[in-house]
């Protein structure tokens, strides 16, 4: 069975103290973790050392928001795969359309970082999604099946089953309009099919999908209820200790 996951993507968010007391509340509240599902938290870099001294244990993960597509070297402000894995960040997400937009993080960019951050025992969260525009001309099918095309369906099966993807449309995200649960298992089976014909069955079954885009205390439940959907990557309700709680209650 594929594991459910909840992701807290927490952007540029929070002091080291808010991210500190934030992380507290999570890890002493009354989830219910079945074992099946895990909890990931995005913190800033700046906070990770600390928050991962909390977390890392009952199934509850601390990982980083981004990272450089080098190993080391002359490369003034960025953070190495090899430095997040050496701090026990396991975790990265890769290809945030934020990322994407304002950073101008191209698909072979993104192909980079996935592949170092699997050679330094790190598990990538793809992310991918269309624009209004690209869904209005009902062109988001070929979007994203060029981003894993481009971004992820070189690797062998071998690496691809260590990844976890995102559909997360960019329409939804931070807006307060979330992708209907039909909308979202509509993509979200059309990229597991997309897993099959490049890998094969087995790979696709246990690939974990998450979606992302408003999701909150309320949509959670009938997101998640979907087949092709196994659990989500969390912004703006993942600064709410008690929003967050909820939508890994969810499950
Ligand atoms: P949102 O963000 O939940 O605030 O829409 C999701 C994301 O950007 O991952």
């Amino acid at each position: 069975m594929r594991k459910k996951i909840v992701a807290g993507n927490w952007k540029m968010n929070t002091t080291i103290t808010e991210g500190i007391n934030l992380a507290k509340e999570i890890m002493s509240s009354s989830i219910n973790l079945d074992s099946n599902v895990k909890v990931l938290l995005f913190p800033p870099f700046t906070h990770l050392s600390k928050i991962i001294e909390l977390t890392n244990k009952n199934n509850i993960f601390t990982g980083a928001q981004n990272c450089a597509n080098k190993v080391k070297g002359a490369f003034t402000g960025e953070i190495s795969p090899l430095m997040l894995s050496d701090m026990n960040a396991n975790y990265v997400i890769i290809g945030h359309s934020e990322r994407r937009a304002y950073y101008n993080e191209t698909n072979d960019i993104l192909l980079e970082k996935i592949k170092l951050a699997l050679e330094n025992n790190i598990t990538p969260i793809y992310c991918i999604g269309e624009n209004l525009d690209q869904r209005e001309s009902n062109n988001h099918f070929n979007i994203v099946k060029e981003q894993l095309e481009k971004g992820v369906f070189s690797l062998n099966k071998n690496d691809f089953s260590k990844i976890i993807i995102a559909y997360e449309p960019v329409w939804a995200i931070g807006t307060g309009v979330t992708a209907s649960p039909e909308q979202a298992q509509e993509i979200h089976a059309y990229i597991r099919n997309l897993i099959v014909e490049r890998y094969n069955n087995d790979i696709s079954n246990k690939t974990s999908i998450l979606y992302g885009g408003s999701c909150n205390p309320t949509n959670a439940k009938e997101l998640f209820a979907n087949k092709d959907i196994d659990g989500g990557l969390i912004g703006g309700a993942a600064l709410k200790a008690d929003d967050f709680i909820k939508i890994i209650n969810s499950f």
